[in-house]
C-alpha cells in the first residue's frame, strides 16, 4: 500500500514537473506567445461582408481552382488569402479567435485596396461542414491561422504556403499591415510551398488526410501528463523487472527493503 502511495505521488510529481517544463515549449511551438496589441477601429463590417467569401470542404476547391489557359504567362495566377478560425467560445484555439477575427477583418478592407485581385475565404473550422477541411489543414488547435493560395493559369497547380504570424508588433493596426504587404510584395514567394502526400490537391494520400487530421485532434486532446504517466509507468515496469530478479537471486533481508527505483523522467 506504501508503494503504491508513493508511486502515485512520485506520478504527480513528476508529471507535473513536466507539465510546467513542456507547457510553455507548446505553447511557444505553436505560437502562442506571439504579441497581441489590441485593435483601436472596427473594419467596416459591409466591405468585410462583400469580400470575404465562406469557404467550406464542399465548395473550396472549386474556388481556389482555375480554368487552365494555355496563352498564360507565368505570372498569371489566382490567389487566395485563407482565414482558418472557430467560434470564439470554443476552447479549443490556442490563439485569440476575437483578436484574429478583427485582424483578418482589417486585413480584408486594406489588402482589397492594395491586391485588388486577390481573393478572401475564411473557414470557421467549428462549423460540421468545414471540418475535414480543417482537418486536412491538420488544424486542431492551433488556430486562427492563415494560409496563402496560389493557382497558376497555365496549368492549374495549386501552391499552397501557410502565412508567417507576424511576432514583433509593437504598433497598433500592424498585424494587418504585415498581412497586406505579404500579399501586394508578393513575399509569399520566399516560403516553400506546402508538398508531400497530404497536400490536398496533389498528395498520394489526400483521400484520408482528413482522418488524419481528425486522429491528430484525438491525440491533442489527451493531456500531456497522461502521456508522461505512461512513460513514467512503462520505465518503472523495466527497472523493478530488472532490478527484481537481480534481488530475487541476492535473496536477503537488506536487499528486499532496497528502496524502489526512481520512476525516469522524461527530458
Ligand atoms: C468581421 O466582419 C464580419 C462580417 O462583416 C462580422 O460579422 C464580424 O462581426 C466582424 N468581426 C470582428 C471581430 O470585427
Ligand atoms: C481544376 O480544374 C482543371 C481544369 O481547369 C481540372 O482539370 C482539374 O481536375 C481541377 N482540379 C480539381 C481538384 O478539381
Ligand atoms: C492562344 O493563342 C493562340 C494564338 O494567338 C490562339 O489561336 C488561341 O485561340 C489561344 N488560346 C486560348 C485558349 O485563348
Ligand atoms: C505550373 O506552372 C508554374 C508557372 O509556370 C510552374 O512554376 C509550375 O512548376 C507548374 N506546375 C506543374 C505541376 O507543372
Ligand atoms: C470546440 O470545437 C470542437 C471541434 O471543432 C468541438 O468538438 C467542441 O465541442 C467545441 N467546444 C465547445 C466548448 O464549443
Ligand atoms: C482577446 O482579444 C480581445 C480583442 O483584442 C480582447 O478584448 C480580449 O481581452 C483578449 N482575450 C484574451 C484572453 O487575451
Ligand atoms: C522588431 O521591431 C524593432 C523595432 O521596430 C526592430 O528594431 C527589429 O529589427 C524588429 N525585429 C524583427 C525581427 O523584425
Amino acid at each position: 500500500m506504501v508503494r503504491v502511495t508513493s508511486l502515485l505521488l512520485q506520478i504527480a510529481v513528476t508529471a507535473s514537473v513536466a507539465n510546467a517544463q513542456l507547457g510553455g515549449f507548446f505553447k511557444n511551438a505553436f505560437g502562442g506567445a506571439i504579441a497581441q496589441v489590441p485593435l483601436v477601429k472596427q473594419a467596416p463590417e459591409t466591405v468585410v461582408a462583400a469580400k470575404s467569401q465562406q469557404l467550406t470542404s464542399e465548395n473550396w476547391k472549386s474556388s481556389v481552382n482555375v480554368t487552365i489557359d494555355e496563352n498564360a504567362s507565368e505570372e498569371d495566377i489566382q490567389e487566395w488569402l485563407l482565414y482558418f478560425t472557430t467560434h470564439p467560445t470554443n476552447g479549443t484555439a490556442q490563439r485569440n479567435v476575437t483578436y484574429w477575427d478583427a485582424v483578418y477583418n482589417d486585413t480584408v478592407v486594406t489588402a482589397s485596396k492594395s491586391s485588388p485581385k486577390t481573393r478572401f475565404g475564411k473557414i470557421d473550422c467549428f462549423l460540421a461542414d468545414s471540418k475535414d477541411l480543417c482537418h486536412s489543414f491538420f488544424l486542431t488547435n492551433n488556430i486562427p491561422t492563415f494560409y496563402h493560395v496560389a493557382t497558376y493559369y497555365q496549368n492549374a497547380s495549386v501552391e499552397i504556403r501557410r502565412v508567417p504570424m507576424y511576432r514583433n508588433v509593437t504598433e497598433l493596426n500592424e498585424q494587418p499591415a504585415f498581412m497586406s504587404k505579404f500579399l501586394s510584395e508578393k513575399e509569399w514567394k520566399e516560403i516553400a510551398p506546402w508538398t508531400g502526400i497530404f497536400h490536398p490537391f496533389t498528395g498520394a494520400a489526400k483521400g484520408i488526410a482528413p482522418l488524419a487530421g481528425q486522429a491528430l485532434v484525438y491525440y491533442e486532446m489527451v493531456p500531456q501528463w497522461v502521456f508522461m504517466i505512461g512513460i513514467s509507468l512503462i520505465g518503472r515496469t523495466i527497472t523493478s523487472r530488472i532490478v527484481g530478479r537481480n534481488l530475487a537471486t541476492l535473496d536477503s533481508p537488506a536487499a528486499a527493503a532496497a528502496p524502489a527505483p526512481a520512476a525516469a523522467p522524461a527530458q
